[in-house]
């Protein structure tokens, strides 16, 4: 057994909207604690220092040289705009720090790359932060399905919707999406102007990856492109995502809508998802992940956020001997932020102890695996910026290589395509 000497020192580089997550897995744990922060606006640092209720022992860096010189910080969390990942990375790795970057981890694969060099030739860990395959419902979906309990998976189909007026607890509502965060967001720089599929896609992405047995080899975006505020550029919602395998009846689809004015109840973003496997014996449904958009419909359905699952039974149980019957587990946290807590604290317990993650379990995006989902990623990018084809997966060798002209991709416009504001509605009524 290894004792610790110290808990493991972690560096937040960028202190913005997400970083308050990333604190939650440092409360209380036995491995690791918060050591430094590091953020280019000093102001929001100290801020998020004193809104997080970190100590004032926690130091606050402009800038990463300085924190890379912090002996006390062993590991950092890259927690910035996704085209400065790289260099902030290469900083941190070379200066003999564990690397720990939020997703999608480079805008291209030569750039990961350099990120996953630098850490090898340093010695040090790198992994993905993706922590969808760390929420605890989707963690009981992947053990449901190691033990066969719906025989082999053919279809994974992943539902997503989008809100704008949404309520929550989680900072308030000023929170959600600063203007600055926005900014950046809206950039083809640092997110090919596709949040969907791009930006929160690495997630989706990585969770159909994780759930069908082969590799993706090929994808198809179909996309509305939807202006959903005024003054903004359109976004690639919505979408729907088609992955197909060398198997012709195993295959995974996405589902994106933006529906600015759904009454959607989220503590975190404003949306939620809902996932749906298909086995060969049976079905498997995953309901609540940012949001909890089915919490209050138990007439019948799926109303607490868990896992719902239809499969074979052995014996005589009725109605149906020998057919199918649904079962539940709702006992698990189904608290967004636990997909945070445990995914920093994955990391953490492996670099406590010197050990690496086990390459069977489904969780952790290391260097190779985060690599495969970014391809992917970058593929379903492409086929958004080439009005819909079919794009092999493995013809992606560095970007999506294509240029970005969503506005100019026609394929109608949306009745209801800009947020309606009280000021539209009344010019609407003196029309
Ligand atoms: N896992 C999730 O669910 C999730 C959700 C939101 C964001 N993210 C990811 O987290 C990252 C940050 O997103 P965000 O929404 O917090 O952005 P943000 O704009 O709110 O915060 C980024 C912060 O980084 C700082 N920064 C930028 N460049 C810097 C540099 N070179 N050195 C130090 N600080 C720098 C900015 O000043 C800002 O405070 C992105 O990669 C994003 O995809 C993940």
């Amino acid at each position: 057994m290894t004792i610790l000497v110290r808990k493991i020192g972690a560096g937040f580089i960028g202190t913005g909207n997400i970083a308050l997550l990333h604190t939650l897995g440092y409360k209380e744990c036995p491995d690791a604690e918060i050591v430094a922060l590091c953020d280019l606006n000093q102001k929001r640092a100290i801020a998020f220092r004193e809104e997080a209720g970190l100590p004032a022992s926690v130091k606050v860096y402009k800038d990463v040289r300085e924190l890379c010189r912090d002996d006390r910080v062993d590991m950092v969390e890259i927690l910035t705009p996704h085209a400065s990942h790289e260099l902030l990375a290469v900083q941190a790795a070379e200066a003999g720090k564990h690397v720990s970057v939020q997703k999608p981890p480079a805008m291209t694969l030569s750039s990961y790359d350099r990120m996953v060099d630098a850490a090898r030739k340093a010695g040090v860990r790198f992994r993905v932060f993706e922590n969808f395959r760390y929420h605890p419902p989707y963690v009981r979906a992947f053990e449901l399905i190691r033990d066969g309990v719906i025989g082999q998976v053919k279809a994974v189909n992943m539902r997503m919707w989008v809100s704008i007026g949404t309520s929550g607890d989680y900072r308030g509502q000023k929170y959600r999406i600063p203007f600055h965060t926005l900014l950046w967001k809206n950039t083809d720089y640092h997110n090919y102007k596709a949040n969907a599929l791009f930006d929160d896609g690495y997630h989706k992405h990585s969770m159909i990856q994780g759930l069908i047995p082969q590799p993706v080899t090929d994808v198809i975006v179909w996309c509305g492109w939807q202006r959903v505020l005024k003054g903004m550029p359109k976004i690639d919602s919505p979408a729907v995502v088609v992955y197909q395998t060398r198997k012709s009846d195993c295959y995974g689809t996405l589902n994106v809508n933006e529906v600015p004015s759904l009454p959607l109840h989220s503590n975190y973003f404003t949306c939620d998802e809902f996932l749906e496997i298909t086995g060969s014996t049976g079905i498997i449904m995953v309901t609540g992940c940012s949001g909890d958009l089915f919490a209050g419909c138990e007439a019948g359905g799926p109303g607490k956020p868990g896992v719902y699952w239809f499969s074979k039974e052995d014996g005589d149980i009725p109605p149906f001997p020998g057919a199918g019957s649904w079962k539940s587990d709702c006992g698990m946290p189904t608290d967004w932020s636990h997909s945070f807590i445990d995914c920093t604290r994955h990391f953490a317990s492996c670099l406590a102890r010197d050990e690496w993650f086990d390459e069977n379990d489904p969780r952790p995006l290391w260097a190779e695996r985060g690599r495969k989902i970014l391809q992917l990623t970058l593929a379903t990018v492409r086929s958004l910026r080439t009005g819909g084809t079919k794009v092999r997966v493995a013809s992606i060798v560095d970007g999506p290589g294509v240029e970005a002209e969503p506005e100019k991709e026609q394929h109608g416009e949306p009745e209801e395509a800009e947020m309606a504001t009280d000021d539209d509605a009344e010019e609407k009524e003196t029309e």
